[in-house]
Order: C-alpha cells, then sequence, then structure tokens
C-alpha cells in the first residue's frame, strides 16, 4: 500500500497541540521564578523534539489507517497494515477489516441469490416478462427471449408483445388498487403469437404486492395452449367427419329400405340388386366402427410400449397371405423381399400385421394394374439399430401438400376414390398411433406419376 504523504500544516498543528500543556506549564514556573528561563527554555526545546518524533509517527499510522479504509471503500482487497507505535490504530484496523469481510460475504449472498432468482426463472418452460409501473420491461427469462427475440430492458412491453388486449390486462393490472396478492390473475388473454405454425398462449398477467427491487410491478405469463386448441379442433373435426361417413351410407340404407317396402315391393330382381347394396353398404359402416374402434384402443395404449419379441419376417409372410389374393385380382404383383436372418423387435405382432398391410394395401390399391409392389424388409445403421420395412409402389403418386398430411383421420387425397375402393380413410392414421406406439417411424417418399415409398423403421429389440 503506498504511504500518503503528510503536509507540514498538519504536523505542526498537531505538535502544537501535544505541546501546549507542557509549554503551559513550564512558562508557568519560568514566570514565578521556580526555574531559569534558560533551563525552561532547554527543558522546551528538548520536549518539543521527543514529541515530534512521537507525533510523526502516530500521524503516519492514522493516514496508513485511513488509507487502509479508503483502499476497502474502493473495494480493493489491502492487507491489514500493523501499527507498532499505536495499538488503537491496529485494533481499529482489525475491527474494520472483520466489519469488510461481513460485508464482502453479504454482498456475495446477494449477488448469489440475484443468481438464483434469475436462474429459477431462466428454467421455468414458460415465457415470463416483468414490467415497472411504466410497463416498462425490467426482467424476463429464457423461455420469453425465446419466443420473441432479442429483448432490451427498459422498452415499453408493446415492442415485444404488440396485442391490444394484453396490453390492456397489463395496464389496468398496474393501475388496479388492490394488489392481488392472493387473490386471482387480474387477468387472462387469449394470444396468438408468430406463425407458421401459429402459436396460441394464454397469458397471465398479475400485479405484484408492491414493486420489487428491480422496480417489477406486475408478471405476464404466458403460457402455450397451441397444442390443446388443436386437439379440440380435431376433436371436433372428428366427431364431424366420423358423422359424416356414417350419415352416406345410413341414408343409403334408408332410401333402399323405403324403395322396397314400396314401390320395389313386387318386384323380385330390384329387390335382390338392392338387398345387394344394402349389404355392400352396411360392410362399409361395419369397417369404419370397427376402424374407429381400432383406433381408439390404440390411442388408449399408445404411451404403453409393448413388451413381447416379434419377428417382422414372419409378420410380413402373413401379410403376403392376406394380401396376395386382392393383388392377384387386381393385376399387381407383390414381391416380398425378407431376408431370414431379420433381428428382432419388441412390439405387437397384431399391430404390425395391421400396419403392414395397410401400407401392402395401399400400394395395391392406389397402382395400377400390370404393376409390381416391392415389400423390403432390412436393418439399418451400423451397428444395426433400427429395421426398415419399406413399401414401393408404381401408382400415381401423391403431391407433396398432401403427404405430410396423410396420416391425419378420414385425410383422403381423393375422397370418392377411396371410398369407391371401400377405403374409411383410417388405414395411415392406424399405423401412425400404432407406429408411436413402438416408437417407430413412418416416411413417406413419393413422385407424382412414378410412385410412393412408405418406409416403416422399428427399433430392433436389445440383445438379451
Ligand atoms: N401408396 C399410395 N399411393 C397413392 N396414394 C396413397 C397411397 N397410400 C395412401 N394414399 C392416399 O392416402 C389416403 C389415406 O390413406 P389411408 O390408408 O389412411 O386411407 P384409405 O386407404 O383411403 O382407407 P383405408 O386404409 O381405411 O381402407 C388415401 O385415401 C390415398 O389418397
Ligand atoms: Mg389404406
Amino acid at each position: 500500500m503506498a504511504e500518503p504523504s503528510l503536509s507540514f500544516r498538519r504536523h505542526l498543528i498537531a505538535n502544537a497541540v501535544v505541546l501546549a500543556p507542557a509549554v503551559i506549564v513550564l512558562t508557568g514556573m519560568m514566570v514565578a521564578g521556580w526555574l531559569s528561563v534558560e533551563h525552561g527554555l532547554i527543558a522546551m526545546a528538548a520536549i518539543g523534539l521527543c514529541t515530534a518524533v512521537i507525533v510523526r509517527r502516530y500521524l503516519h499510522s492514522f493516514v496508513r489507517f485511513s488509507g487502509y479504509v479508503e483502499a476497502l471503500a474502493r473495494g480493493d482487497e489491502p492487507d491489514v497494515p500493523r501499527f507498532v507505535v499505536s495499538p488503537a490504530a491496529e485494533e481499529l484496523a482489525t475491527s474494520v477489516s472483520a466489519l469488510d469481510g461481513m460485508w464482502r460475504r453479504q454482498r456475495e449472498a446477494i449477488a448469489g441469490l440475484e443468481v438464483s432468482a434469475q436462474t429459477i426463472v431462466d428454467g421455468l418452460p414458460d415465457p415470463l416478462f416483468a414490467v415497472d409501473r411504466r410497463r416498462r420491461l425490467v426482467r424476463w427469462n429464457r423461455a420469453a427471449s425465446g419466443l420473441t427475440g432479442t429483448l432490451a430492458a427498459e422498452r415499453d412491453l408493446s415492442a415485444t408483445l404488440r396485442h391490444p388486449a394484453l396490453l390492456d390486462a397489463v395496464d389496468a393490472a398496474l393501475e388496479a388498487q388492490v394488489p392481488s396478492d392472493a387473490g386471482p390473475d387480474t387477468g387472462v388473454v387469449e394470444l396468438s403469437l408468430g406463425g407458421p405454425p401459429e402459436r396460441i398462449f394464454s397469458a397471465h398477467v398479475k400485479r405484484l404486492p408492491r414493486a420489487t427491487a428491480d422496480g417489477s410491478l406486475a408478471l405476464i405469463v404466458l403460457h402455450d395452449i397451441s397444442a390443446l386448441r388443436r386437439a379440440e379442433r380435431m376433436r371436433a373435426d372428428f366427431v364431424a367427419n366420423a358423422s359424416h361417413e356414417l350419415r352416406t351410407p345410413l341414408a343409403g340404407l334408408v332410401g333402399f329400405v323405403e324403395t322396397l317396402r314400396g314401390p320395389a315391393r313386387d318386384d323380385p330382381q330390384a329387390r335382390e340388386r338392392f338387398l345387394a347394396i344394402m349389404a355392400e353398404q352396411t360392410d362399409r359402416m361395419r369397417r369404419l366402427v370397427e376402424d374407429l374402434l381400432s383406433l381408439s384402443r390404440i390411442e388408449q395404449r399408445e404411451h404403453v410400449m409393448p413388451t413381447a419379441l416379434v419377428d417382422v419376417g414372419g409378420v410380413l409372410r402373413g401379410v403376403r397371405d392376406l394380401i396376395d389374393m386382392k393383388a392377384r385380382q387386381r393385376g399387381v404383383t407383390i414381391a416380398f423381399d425378407i431376408p431370414d436372418d431379420l433381428p428382432p423387435v419388441i412390439g405387437d405382432a397384431d399391430e404390425l400385421t395391421m400396419v403392414f398391410q395397410n401400407l401392402a394395401d395401399n400400394a395395391v390399391k392406389y397402382t395400377g394394374a400390370g404393376s409390381v409392389v416391392d415389400v423390403v424388409a432390412r436393418p439399418s445403421g451400423e451397428p444395426a439399430t433400427a429395421l426398415e420395412v419399406s413399401v414401393t409402389d408404381q401408382g400415381e403418386g401423391i403431391a407433396p401438400q398432401h403427404v405430410e398430411r396423410l396420416t391425419e383421420r378420414f385425410y383422403r387425397v381423393d375422397t370418392a376414390r377411396s371410398r369407391e375402393m371401400g377405403g374409411t380413410g383410417l388405414g395411415l392414421a392406424l399405423v401412425k398411433h400404432a407406429l408411436n406406439r413402438h416408437r417407430g417411424r413412418l416416411d413417406v417418399v413419393s413422385e407424382l406419376g412414378r410412385g410412393s415409398t412408405f418406409t416403416v423403421s422399428l427399433p430392433i429389440a436389445p440383445a438379451r
């Protein structure tokens, strides 16, 4: 630590103060005649010399002490100075050092709390913003900056979330007289952000009981409800679609029953023809109901992984027997390439049969007579981690905008044509849910006019 310098004036004053009693006493003695002037002056000079040395050392101790305190105040970490001639200064310095240690620990604890608060806020999955009484951003978490991009403190919230209803709710919260410390949220607003894909959030606005140290007075938490809304929409669409699919054959049946009871009552030929159509319609309704039931069953079990070991080769050979006849009727050749030593997968044999039967059935249905459908099974990865089964047809192909929607329930590229072929439009939805359950995947590659390849990959069972 650099030794601070002492002014001459300071020395002079300090010496004068310390010398004053001796000078007064000696002068008194000289005036009273108890001491000769000569001896008195010599004594004064001697005392002055001694005190000058002592005062100088003391003064230096205090200057060093104040230098030490100043260094602490600047935030430096100086060593505690030693004061040989001044035990009082030494004690003071030790106490100040202890006080400084305590302050440092407190400062560290406060900084630690600040970091933990931000870490906790950052750990929240929902975007969170805090604004001050003038609606300026004070704090936000990582999810918030992930949603809105770079954020700047002290800017009005409207620069980040330009949603009038939300801003109104925040204003209302900031103006509210009664703090909503225990009560419900001041406001919940639904807003849609970004896109595509569009994301829907429910924004909860809450006023704090009082402004926090950083000035935050209201919190805005956004909760992503896109999945919920999508599920609601899907459920509504699903019910509408299912009803619609059932209504058409049902209306047909009602019509034929009426015709049979009325105009065609005594026409055996018409009766036979109508009964055949009615049987076909009833069969379509039965298939639809069966597919709906399968879908609901698979969905219920979707989160429960199957446990059995399944030989996919065996499953595919079973599918070949099921589909062969239909393929032959349509003039389509199905070529299976199934190696004998395929590794087993963990799965449900019935569901996997349904998956491959649907894919093979589609390939046969949507390809022209005389063409070939290839079903190839192969392990994939090095070392092999998955089993891939691809079903390739030489049919009409599927346009890209349809490819991503194929696994939606009732989604059909050409509804009339699919219906005419007896399809319910649920096949690929069933495939998707069954594969989800198997932690498997479905990839579709298709080119219009050339054909499509549907590839299923299933994780290989770990060696026992
Ligand atoms: N290999 C394919 N080539 C061309 N289009 C296909 C192919 N596979 C499926 N599609 C299209 O995808 C739609 C949905 O297929 P999905 O299997 O879900 O229903 P579906 O075959 O019509 O009825 P279901 O399978 O219930 O009998 C089909 O209607 C068809 O338009
Ligand atoms: Mg199908």
